[in-house]
């Protein structure tokens, strides 16, 4: 058996993706390839579901976070952060790290944002924000935040706060249309919904937010978005460009197109969530997210079950790579991402590996009739919306 990745990023890519990343080295300056990268900008502000044009760094995520922030902000600017678990904390410290005085709306992990409760407090603020950031999903409880909710409240607020939006698990896995839900910044990651290796970002700002750029006074340098624009209007990348990624998401991209369009890929991501969530619950697994992200599912270790025990298990006997819990959740739960080429039989053999784990740990807790009735369902519910790449 050969491991089986089924992380919330990285995910495992499409055959056709790891063969791209196999082809000789090819330079970015050429015109081949400046063929290939305005092909790939042309169709990324569709996955955003904005009219502006979107970019990509050489980055991993984070750095993408950081774009979205340091090409707006001014140090001394009040950001207020939705700080709902491990991703949320890290993005209101680099917000102080550049300069920005922050007031954290914390959320309990594995909540979602209240909306009201979000109205109050910003009503209540000392000061207006500037900047408002959340993770559309909090990658490390699973849980979904209502964004196009949260979007109204701000603009009813504040008629000028820009919403910047980590979307690393959300965007290309979740319908997130930022000019419909009036988003000022969204960003995405390669090793997600893209089906790509870790080492691109994608970032896109708003009409409202492309107003502040050229007078937002924090340093930048690597990610000042006004030189890659003006280097991508030469068809070109400010720097070295990641000429394989950049190759890959070429083929992710027309194989997307292929199938008819990114709802395609949105609708069977959700059909694993499900299945996945459904069958875990009629087992008997307690699962974290109050509002759960159709991106991946936290599942809460079993009591009297370690963790990190449990999933060392799970990758040394049955090969299978989840990710466990991060800072409090430590040892408390662990991920199973739903992005990527996942096959039925991927997914069916992860479902049966967590209560067979289980029960190895504890002495028999989970019904083979119980765990035989949940996978059967499982399948079904896999069947009802095949893979994209394999439907046609
Ligand atoms: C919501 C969210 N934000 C930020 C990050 C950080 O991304 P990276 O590790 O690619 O820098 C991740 C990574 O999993 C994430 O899920």
């Amino acid at each position: 058996m050969n491991p089986l990745l089924m992380t919330p990023g990285p995910v495992p890519v499409p055959p056709e993706v790891l063969n791209v990343l196999a082809l000789p080295i090819e330079h970015h300056r050429t015109a081949a390839f400046q063929q290939c990268f305005e092909r790939v900008l042309g169709k990324l502000p569709a996955l955003f579901g904005t009219s502006q044009r979107a970019f990509m760094h050489v980055s991993t995520g984070s750095g993408g976070m950081e774009s979205l922030l340091v090409n707006v902000l001014n140090p001394g600017d009040r950001v207020a952060a939705v700080v709902s678990g491990k991703f949320g904390e890290r993005w209101a410290e680099m917000a102080e790290a550049y300069g920005a005085h922050v007031d954290r709306f914390e959320v309990p992990w594995g909540d979602a944002v209240d909306v009201n409760a979000f109205e109050l407090w910003l009503k209540n603020l000392a000061n207006k924000p500037h900047i408002v950031m959340s993770q559309a999903c909090e990658t490390s409880t699973a849980v979904l935040h209502p964004i196009e909710s949260m979007a109204k409240v701000i603009r009813q607020n504040h008629a000028d706060t820009l919403f910047l939006v980590d979307a690393i698990t959300a965007l290309g896995a979740l319908p997130l249309p930022m000019d419909a839900w009036d988003l000022d910044g969204v960003v995405g990651g390669s090793q997600k919904a893209f089906m790509l290796p870790t080492g691109l970002s994608f970032v896109a700002w708003s009409a409202r937010a492309w107003k502040k750029i050229p007078h937002a006074k924090t340093p930048r340098f690597y990610f000042d978005i006004r030189d890659e624009l003006t280097a991508n209007l030469r068809g070109e990348t400010n720097f070295s460009s990641g000429v394989p990624l950049v190759k890959a998401l070429d083929v992710v991209l027309s194989q997307i197109d292929s199938f008819g369009g990114i709802s395609a890929l949105y609708k069977r991501i959700d059909c694993v969530a499900r299945a996945t969530r459904n069958s875990l619950d009629a087992m008997g697994f307690c699962l974290l997210a109050r509002s759960p992200s159709p991106s991946l599912t936290a599942v809460c270790a079993p009591s009297g079950i370690d963790g990190a025990k449990w999933r060392g298990l799970l990758e040394s006997k049955y090969e299978l790579v989840l990710m466990g819990g991060q800072d409090r959740l430590k040892g408390k739960i662990v991920r199973l991402g739903h992005m990527g080429y996942i096959r039925d039989e991927d997914l069916m053999r992860a479902l049966a590996a967590l209560p067979n784990s289980v029960n190895e740990l504890n002495a028999g807790t989970i019904s083979t009739e119980k765990i035989t009735a949940a996978l059967a369902g499982a399948e079904a519910c896999l069947k009802s919306v095949p893979m994209p790449w394999l439907a046609g």
